[in-house]
Order: C-alpha cells, then sequence, then structure tokens
C-alpha cells in the first residue's frame, strides 16, 4: 500500500530531535522523501542516516532558520536531492520562560528571530517551490502558549500567537495557488526541550493536563502528517490542537 505522502519531498525544521525528529520518522515512514534540517550538526546527520539505513529518502541539509541565506541553501538542497519540494513543517524554536518585566531585549529578538522571523522566512523561501508542484502544504508548529498565558514565557507566547496569524494571513493569500497553510497547537510534549524542567515543574504541568499524561513527539508528528497529506486537501487556515485536553477546562 502506499504511502499517505508518497511523492511528496518534505523539508522539516528543528529536525535533529524531539518534535522535529519524529517528523522526519513518521514522514519517512509515510514515503515522503525528507530533508532534515537543524543547526545541530552532528544529531541531525544521524537522524538522516538512521532513515536512509531503513530505506528511505533522507539528507541532512545545515539551516538555522533565522538565516535567509541558509533558507535559500535548503530549498536548492531539496530540489537538487529529490526534483522538488512540496512540504514544509516550521517546527524549530527555542525556550525562554522570562517574564516581560525580567526578559532582556537581546533575548526577545532572539525569540523572535528564530520562532516568529524564521516561519516567516522560511515559508517566503519555499512558497515559489511549493505553488509550482501545484500541490503544496506549510504546517507550523506553534504551542498551547500561543492561546493559553502563563505570567512567564513572555516572548515565547508571543512569537507563537504571531505564527499563528501569519499561518492564517498566508492561508489566505494562498487559497487559489496550490499551497495550503495549517498550524498545530501542542501541549506537554517530551522532548529534549521539555526535559531542562525540574521534576516538580513536569509534576505542576502533568497536573493542569485532564489526561493525565505527556504527549510523545508522534502524537504532534500524526497530526501533521494528515495536514500535510493529500487527505486535508480542503483543510487549509486551521489550527489543530494536541494537549491531552489541557486547554479545555
Ligand atoms: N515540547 C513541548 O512541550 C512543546 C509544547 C508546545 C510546542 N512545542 C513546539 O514544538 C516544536 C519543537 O519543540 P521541541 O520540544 O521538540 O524542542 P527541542 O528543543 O527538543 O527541539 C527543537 C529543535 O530546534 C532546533 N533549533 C533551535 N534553534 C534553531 C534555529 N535557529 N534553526 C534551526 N533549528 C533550530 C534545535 O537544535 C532542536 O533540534 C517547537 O516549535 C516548540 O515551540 C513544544
Amino acid at each position: 500500500m502506499p504511502g499517505r505522502l508518497e511523492g511528496k519531498v518534505a523539508l522539516i525544521t528543528g529536525a535533529a530531535r524531539g518534535i522535529g525528529k519524529g517528523h522526519a520518522e513518521i514522514f519517512a515512514e509515510e514515503g515522503a522523501s525528507v530533508v532534515v534540517s537543524d543547526v545541530l550538526v552532528e544529531q541531525g546527520e544521524e537522524v538522516a542516516a538512521q532513515l536512509r539505513e531503513q530505506g528511505h529518502n533522507a539528507v541532512f541539509q545545515k539551516l538555522d532558520v533565522s538565516s535567509e541565506a541558509d533558507w535559500a541553501a535548503a530549498v536548492e538542497a531539496a530540489t537538487a536531492n529529490f526534483g522538488k519540494l512540496t512540504t514544509l513543517v516550521n517546527n524549530a524554536a527555542i525556550f525562554n520562560n522570562s517574564g516581560v518585566d525580567e526578559l532582556l531585549l537581546d533575548d526577545w529578538n532572539k525569540v523572535i528571530a528564530v520562532n516568529l522571523t524564521g516561519v516567516f522566512l522560511g515559508m517566503k523561501a519555499v512558497l515559489p517551490e511549493l505553488e509550482k508542484s501545484g500541490n503544496g502544504a506549510i504546517v507550523n508548529i506553534s504551542s498551547l502558549y500561543a492561546i493559553i498565558a502563563t505570567d512567564g514565557f513572555a516572548a515565547y507566547h508571543a512569537s507563537k500567537s504571531g505564527v499563528r496569524m501569519l499561518s492564517k494571513a498566508t492561508a489566505l493569500r494562498y487559497t487559489r495557488r496550490g499551497v495550503r497553510v495549517n498550524t498545530i497547537l501542542p501541549g506537554n510534549v517530551v522532548t529534549p526541550a521539555a526535559s531542562t524542567l525540574t521534576e516538580e515543574e513536569n509534576a505542576a504541568i502533568l497536573k493542569l493536563v485532564p489526561m493525565g499524561v505527556r504527549g510523545q513527539p508522534s502524537d504532534v508528528a500524526y497530526g501533521s502528517l494528515y495536514l500535510a497529506s493529500d487527505e486535508a486537501r480542503y483543510v487549509t487556515g486551521s489550527e489543530l490542537v494536541i494537549d491531552g485536553g489541557w486547554s479545555l477546562p
């Protein structure tokens, strides 16, 4: 049986670990050729090598999402290796838990550069190729923190809610140009980033999650799989919350 992403060529950012790596694995299993990209070169190379060992098409490309030149090189790598580019998952992000009064301007700028400007640069860089493919899809990984507030994470909240409207505006602009743009809002997912929290911090978050368990990278990637596949051909500008019910109460 053909995979759900057979014939697709997907560029995934922040794919050396965590949720991005989960995407690379599931997208490759479903038949996509995958450009694994990250600033972590060694780990990213390993992910791509592992996928190739399993018989999938995968290459690694170093890509700092805040660099326009890196984006141009990544699009070039995709088309040079696989002949086209159909799919982008904007997953890379950085975290900062400071509240507005304690946040330094430099740290604000860093978070916005990666989490929001990175998504803008990425969409801008890939859209010509996606449009050319006639059947392109972009999935932007935002966060539950785009719709609920905490008293910290000021820059992160702002960047992730910016991604929501940037996605919708781009979705609307490309409705008749063969590219769909959708957003995923994950809740609490087990990744290297989340493992920087203390046991107490994780336990406090878990108390807020009605299902009482943390999500896995694959829980997010399966949502993206649907949105990136042709099964979602009538879906654009939508938002999929994957949070174990955290946003319900
Ligand atoms: N883990 C969670 O609980 C959670 C919750 C909500 C949303 N998210 C979102 O999911 C996505 C993945 O998060 P994660 O938990 O897997 O994080 P992670 O830190 O484990 O992985 C993020 C990856 O992005 C890469 N990266 C960082 N800066 C980069 C840059 N400038 N250019 C390219 N790559 C860069 C990192 O090297 C890393 O490999 C992020 O967008 C995050 O905001 C995560």
